[in-house]
């Protein structure tokens, strides 16, 4: 598989998991969706990211994002490794681990990259969204646990910015100003966006959040 790219339509697949078949399309219905991955079971970044991401479940809950993660170990394997997350980041892993031995998810997403391990999967990360298209892709080394407080702010301008001609600057959190698409006018952004616009620039101007 020829690395996924923004706009990509991410691949479908069936595969085992912790908590049984899963197939991705179906798991991710009409929502959102993450798929990480990590580099094997009983690891210890990998340890403090499910549990960190486990914690956070409600979070991505309220913007209707499934979560499934994915190591290239077996089932069995990661119902033990789930006992020793729960237990040493005091919290229930509440969504799938998928069971990729095969690898043939780690391959259709190329998340194995050979130069850096040939067997084990980097710390991929990709969000989807409800049309299936990929909206963004994110590789962390292996020794790089990922920050889901960013996982969960990008979800916030991409969810945003699919509704609204807006584009979110630099460190943006949600509820702070946004950046007007620059394909719209000025003129035409004073109509739309009717909390005001501020033109900095002719084109930097920038809007309250229009949906806060
Ligand atoms: C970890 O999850 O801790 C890890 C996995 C593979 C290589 C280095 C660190």
């Amino acid at each position: 598989m020829a690395t996924l790219r923004l706009g990509d339509i991410a691949p479908d697949f069936t595969a085992d998991s912790s908590t049984g078949t899963i197939n991705l399309y179906d798991y991710l219905g009409d929502g959102w969706g993450i798929l990480f991955s990590h580099p094997a079971d009983f690891t210890p970044v990998c340890t403090t990211e499910l549990g960190t991401a486990s914690k956070f479940k409600g979070e991505f809950d309220k913007r209707n994002v499934k979560m499934l993660a994915l190591s290239v170990d077996g089932a069995a394997s990661h119902l033990e490794w789930i006992k020793d997350i729960n237990e040493v980041q005091e919290t229930e892993v509440n969504f799938p681990i998928i069971a990729d031995e095969d690898k043939k998810v780690s391959d259709l997403y190329d998340m194995i990259h050979p130069n850096a391990n040939s067997t084990l999967t980097v710390r991929s990360v990709f969000i989807i969204a409800p049309d299936k298209t990929v909206k963004l892709t994110l590789t962390y080394p292996a020794s790089t646990g990922r920050n889901f407080h960013e996982l969960l702010r990008v979800i916030d301008s991409l969810q945003l910015t699919a509704n609204h001609k807006v584009a979110t600057p630099a460190n943006w959190k949600n509820g702070e100003n946004v950046v007007v698409s620059p394909a719209i006018s000025t003129e035409d952004a004073k109509e739309i966006f009717t909390k005001g616009v501020e033109e900095i620039k002719p084109y930097l101007r920038m809007t309250p959040d229009p949906t806060v």
